[in-house]
């Protein structure tokens, strides 16, 4: 159910949970200090509660309460890409912050999106708490549709049409005196070399420690995803507007095969087309450099297409 602003405001600070748009992917919001409304997210979106939970500011300087003190970058950093796609995670003062959010660890991470709504929203209700909104391993919703085909038609929505880059932000981690990348995302890990002064490293998804959400399954159809760069004569292809695939194969077009960010912005949508139309299994076309923003999109469908 679309909302407008002031009622998202109203739903929001009495402890409930509201579906935001944001320029990366739609999120399913709560205010920060209210562990009840928080649990609801958990349930809704099944997700498991050792997953902390990104909190969205309006300005860099509402980190202040939360923190003992700012790493040497954090001003180069929000200066350059806040407000934008953009996660920090940061040692905080943990008693300012219900465990539920930190899911117990001594960090948190923090954004500033750059969509209006979700600015205007940040300021009349304060920090909000918000994973993607979808259920917990499915394709997250970029579009508003998106989040009714998950939490139904009465779910409370605060409409803001469809996201921008359509992926979700990047995670930058402070750890040990240096930035290194907790999660791929709408930002390439190349554009930070020029403001810290080196590229900061991929962590492993398998340290728990490090970015609890990157070691479940996630953003996967219920059809099955065969990356390839060869293709069978029949059957459905996810591919590029600018390529031929074989003439009896059905293709599903994401974006030119120059444009990460075309493609980026199609991605979830395209993953949700295959369960829509019921395809039980596509060929994706991955014949694609691996640099730049061409990283996310390996990175989402390597994890997208792991069978339970
Ligand atoms: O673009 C985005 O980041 C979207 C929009 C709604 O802001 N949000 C999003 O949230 O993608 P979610 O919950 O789907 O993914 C958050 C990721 C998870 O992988 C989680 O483990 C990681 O952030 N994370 C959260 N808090 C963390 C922390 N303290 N330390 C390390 N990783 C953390
Ligand atoms: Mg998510």
């Amino acid at each position: 159910m679309h909302i407008p602003l002031d009622q998202a405001v109203k739903l929001l600070l009495s402890g409930e949970v509201v579906a935001i748009p944001t320029e990366t992917v739609y999120g399913l919001a709560a205010v920060f200090d209210n562990p009840t409304a928080i649990e609801k997210i958990y349930k809704l979106k099944n997700r498991p509660p050792e997953n902390p939970l990104i909190m969205h500011l309006a300005n860099p300087e509402d980190i202040l309460p939360f923190i003992e003190f700012l790493p040497p970058e954090f001003d180069l950093l929000s200066k350059n890409f806040w407000p934008g796609a953009l996660t920090l995670v940061l040692p905080v003062i943990v008693d300012k912050i219900p465990e539920i959010v930190r899911a117990g660890l001594p960090t948190q991470a923090f954004r500033i999106p750059s969509h209006p709504l979700a600015l205007e929203l940040l300021k009349k209700t304060g920090p909000l708490v918000a994973p993607s909104a979808n259920l917990s391993g499915r394709p997250s919703s970029v579009s508003e549709t998106h989040v009714e085909t998950d939490f139904g038609l009465q779910f409370p929505v605060l409409a803001g049409g469809n996201c921008t880059s359509g992926v979700e932000s990047t995670i930058l981690i402070y750890s040990n005196d240096k930035w290194t990348i907790g999660r791929l995302g709408a930002i390439p890990a190349v554009a930070f070399e020029a403001v810290l002064g080196y590229l900061p490293a991929l962590t492993s998804a398998k340290d728990p420690l490090i970015c609890p959400g990157q070691r479940f399954r996630h953003y996967a159809p219920q059809a099955k995803l065969k990356l390839s760069i060869e293709f069978p004569r029949q059957g459905c292809i996810i591919g590029f507007s600018d390529r031929e695939y074989p003439v009896d194969t059905q293709v599903i077009k994401w974006g030119a095969s120059n444009n990460p960010e075309e493609v980026l912005s199609h991605l979830y949508e395209t993953l949700r087309l295959l369960d829509q139309e019921n395809i039980k299994e596509a060929y994706v076309d991955v014949n694609f450099p691996n640099e730049g923003l061409w990283q996310t999109l390996i990175e989402r469908l390597n994890k997208a297409s792991i069978r339970e």
